[in-house]
């Protein structure tokens, strides 16, 4: 049922973000998906990791991608966010994917190669989503859009969003360039001339970052294929009353 409900770095108001902890609340909340970000480690590890630092989200510091897998998993990624969480730890994108394939979810992989260059993310992402066999399911987007021209070029079935921040002339035109299946459009750019052309180039559009229950409902009304939000279960109110009365 659209709009699709896709919880931010999971359920990332009331857990810490991009952590197990916060994909288990999605599911347990009835998001239809979760949005993740991902980074190599030194040794070629997939990570799940929004900042190219470690400092802001972890009890380390520095680079990730100059930490070997073994190095971050000794690192909390939860004493930031509560005590309570102070167990959690940075996920590889193995870990995630086997949380999910049991589930239908779909997952947002955004690749994190915009900043800070990370040869061979498209490649080792592409071949984990064939072991967990979650072609049909990922969405990968990434601000870097020559990076989804790589995916299509690995992997044409798995479908792409060009993600972009601020204003986009024409983003369909950019789309059709980088083979893109959908937008992920900031929401201050969501209009209804934009959904209605995007709709007209046959392209999907998803909007980020969608927290209150006010533009949640606007988006509804404005027919937004899905939502990124940090809040999951307040979306599945709002979108789906009834499923959770009973
Ligand atoms: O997918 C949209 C959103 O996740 C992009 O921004 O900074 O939260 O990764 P950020
Ligand atoms: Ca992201």
């Amino acid at each position: 049922m659209r709009p699709w409900i896709f919880a931010h770095r999971g359920a990332s108001a009331r857990h810490p973000e991009n952590t197990l902890e916060a994909f288990r609340a999605a599911i347990r909340l009835g998001a239809d998906g979760i949005e993740l970000d991902v980074q190599l480690t030194s040794d070629g590890e997939v990570v799940v990791i929004h900042d190219p630092w470690l400092d802001r989200t972890t009890d380390g510091t520095g680079l990730v991608q100059n930490r070997t897998f073994a190095e971050l998993r000794r690192l909390s990624a939860g004493s930031w966010f509560d005590p309570r969480f102070s167990k959690s730890k940075i996920p590889s994108l193995r870990e995630v994917l086997a949380l999910v394939m049991p589930t239908r979810m779909q997952v947002i992989l955004e690749l994190k190669n915009f900043f800070v260059p990370q040869p061979e993310l498209e490649k080792r992402v592409v071949e984990l989503l064939r072991i967990y066999e979650m072609e049909q399911r990922a969405i990968i987007s990434s601000f870097n859009f020559n990076s989804l021209l790589h995916i299509k070029e690995l992997a044409p079935a798995v479908r792409t969003g060009l993600l972009y921040i601020g204003h986009l002339h024409e983003p369909w035109d950019i789309a059709r360039q980088y083979q893109t299946e959908q937008l992920h459009v900031p929401k201050e750019e969501i209009t209804p001339s934009l959904i209605r052309q995007a709709h007209r180039h046959r392209l999907e559009v998803i909007g980020w970052t969608i927290n209150s229950s006010q533009t949640i409902l606007r988006m509804r009304k404005l027919g937004i294929d899905g939502i990124i939000t940090n809040y999951p279960r307040r979306a599945r109110k709002v979108l789906h009353p009834k499923l959770d009365s009973g």
